[in-house]
C-alpha cells in the first residue's frame, strides 16, 4: 500500500532519508505556488507546469530523464495494447499525448490519419512534432491538437476504437477525470475501450503540489459508472514494471 505522501511525517521522513532533494523539492514548491496564483483553473496551472518543464527538457517533462527511459516507456505502452487487440486499421486518441513517448510507435503503427492525439499544452504539441520530424514520420499524417478541457466536443461520434491516456489522470483532479468520463464514451465506438493509468493508494486520497494526485480505485470505478462505462482494473499490467495501475473503461 503505497503512503499518504502529503503527510507531514511522510515528508519530514522521506526528507531526513534524501536530504539532496530537499532543495529541488523546495525550488518546485515555490515554482508551484507561483503558477497557482497566476492561474485561474487546474488545467491552465498545468499548462504552465508543462511551459516551464519542456522549456527545460521535453523528455523530463513527459516523466523520463533519460532517453533510454523515453524510449522503454514508450515501448511499454505500445506493446501492452498490441498485446491487448490494437490494429493497424484501428483509429487511436490519445488524451495527453505529451511529446509522443508512445505516440511514435503507433503512429508508425497505425494506418496513415489513425493516430490523433490532444494534450492542453501547446508547449510539449510543439516538441512532439520535433518527435514526428526526428522520427521521419511526418508522412504518417498524425492529428495533434491542443485542448482547452476534456469535453472533446470537437471530436466526431463513434470515431475511435481505442482511447489511452497514460500518466494523464495522475496529474488530474477528479473534476478533470470526470469531465473526461462525461463525454469520453460518445466518441468511443461501440467495441472500443479506452485504458488510463493513475497513481494508485489504498490509503487516503492526496495529491502533492497538486501535480501527482492518488485515487482509490474504487473512486475512479464508480465514477465511471455513474456515466455508464465499465471500468476494469487491470491486473496484468501490475506485473509489469510500472509503478502506476491501469483501469480499463468500456461502454457496456
Ligand atoms: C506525464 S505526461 C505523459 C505524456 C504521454 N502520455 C506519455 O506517456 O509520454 C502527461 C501529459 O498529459 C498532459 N495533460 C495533463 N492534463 C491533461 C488534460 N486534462 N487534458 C489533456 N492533456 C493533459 C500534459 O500536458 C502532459 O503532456
Amino acid at each position: 500500500m503505497k503512503r499518504a505522501r502529503s503527510s507531514l511525517v511522510h515528508q519530514l521522513a522521506y526528507a531526513a532519508k534524501n536530504p539532496d532533494r530537499i532543495a529541488p523539492h523546495l525550488r518546485r514548491l515555490a515554482r508551484d505556488t507561483w503558477f497557482r496564483l497566476r492561474t485561474r483553473d487546474h488545467v491552465a496551472y498545468y499548462r504552465a507546469v508543462m511551459k516551464s518543464d519542456t522549456a527545460r527538457d521535453p523528455e523530463g517533462a513527459v516523466g523520463s530523464h533519460t532517453h533510454r527511459r523515453w524510449l522503454a516507456l514508450g515501448r511499454m505502452q505500445f506493446d501492452y495494447l498490441v498485446e491487448h487487440g490494437l490494429k493497424p486499421d484501428h483509429r487511436m486518441l490519445e488524451i495527453g499525448c505529451g511529446n509522443l513517448r508512445a505516440g511514435r510507435l503507433f503512429i508508425d503503427y497505425l494506418h496513415t490519419g489513425n493516430y490523433y492525439g490532444i494534450d492542453i499544452s501547446p508547449d510539449i504539441l510543439m516538441a512532439a512534432q520535433n518527435t514526428i520530424v526526428g522520427h521521419g514520420l511526418n508522412h504518417k499524417v498524425p492529428y495533434l491538437t491542443p485542448v482547452r478541457d476534456l469535453r472533446l466536443a470537437f471530436l466526431p461520434g463513434e470515431h475511435f476504437d481505442v482511447v489511452h491516456a497514460h500518466s494523464v489522470f495522475s496529474h488530474s483532479p477528479l473534476h478533470v477525470i470526470e469531465e473526461c468520463f462525461a463525454h469520453v464514451g460518445r466518441v468511443m465506438k461501440p467495441a472500443a475501450w479506452f485504458d488510463f493509468t493513475f497513481d494508485r493508494t489504498e490509503g487516503k486520497e492526496h495529491h502533492v503540489l497538486r501535480e501527482d494526485f492518488y485515487y482509490r480505485t474504487e473512486t475512479l470505478v464508480a465514477l465511471a459508472a455513474g456515466y455508464g462505462l465499465r471500468a476494469t482494473f487491470m491486473d496484468d499490467w501490475e506485473r509489469g514494471p510500472h509503478k502506476q495501475s491501469k483501469i480499463r473503461i468500456t461502454k457496456g
